[in-house]
């Protein structure tokens, strides 16, 4: 595991999206495992920046998001696929048909997250996975357990969670309480991970997650099996590592 210091948010962004540049550059045909939330959003404008200025072309890339809310339309402010339409995909020059979330509005759930998988295993490993981390150490939606959840499972989210994400929508009552993630597995399986670390209500769960046992009640903490993980965390993040 490698932990780069930023010092901020900014330098954050900026050395995320170094790394994720040099992936699109190397293997202009990879597949991109991508995250949600504020964590990365300096990311995308960054890369947004440097397609915008001809350095970058994703063309051929092919992206996967961890996940997505139960019940939220695309067209819905708050679902991923919304987010990442209008924080990447309509800013670049990627085939649409190449971006894929789990459908929020799947009639049935098991048949949504089948169909996750099997479009996983077409794609095979995942070249880069992005991640965020959540103040209770989830990753996607994978939340605090008694089990590392291998496949795309549909979740109840944790209180802490719809109140953290609380902070997106008008009122609580308005936050999803399900929502569909990539399992543990395909995470693992990618070839490198980039995980992102923003702010002091992340010190902690990323104390927990890099440096105590590996455990299903700190889902990040799975981490520390895979063999190529580079953390970017500001200072404030990195406040108790
Ligand atoms: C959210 C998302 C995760 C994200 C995490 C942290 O609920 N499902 O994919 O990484 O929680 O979010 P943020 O980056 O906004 O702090």
């Amino acid at each position: 595991m490698v932990i780069i210091n930023a010092t901020d948010y900014t330098d954050m962004s900026r050395k995320a999206a170094n790394l994720v540049a040099a992936q699109i550059v190397i293997k202009p045909a990879c597949v991109l495992g991508l995250a949600t939330g504020s964590s990365p959003e300096g990311m995308y404008a960054q890369l947004v920046a440097r397609h915008q200025a001809g350095d970058l072309d994703f063309s051929h890339v092919t992206t996967v998001n961890l996940d997505e809310y139960r019940g939220l339309a695309p067209s819905h402010e708050q679902s991923y696929r919304y987010f990442m339409d209008h924080h990447l995909f309509h800013h670049v020059n990627i085939d649409p048909a190449r971006t894929f979330l789990p459908n929020g509005l799947a009639a049935d759930p098991a048949e949504c997250c089948r169909a996750y998988d099997a479009l996983l295993a077409t794609l095979g490993p995942i070249d880069l996975q992005v991640l965020g981390i959540g103040g209770n150490g989830h990753i996607g939606f994978n939340e605090p357990g008694t089990a590392f959840e291998p496949k795309t499972h549909c979740v109840d989210l944790a209180d802490t969670t719809i109140e953290a994400n609380q902070r997106f929508f008008e009122r609580r009552e308005d936050v999803p309480r399900q929502a569909y993630t990539m399992g543990i597995q395909p995470i693992l399986q990618a070839r490198k991970i980039v995980l992102l670390a923003s702010g002091s209500g992340k010190a902690q769960a990323l104390r927990d997650a890099l440096y105590d046992k590996v455990t299903p009640a700190v889902p990040a903490s799975v981490l520390q099996l895979h063999s190529d993980v580079t953390v970017i965390a500001d200072t404030a993040a990195r406040a108790l590592l």
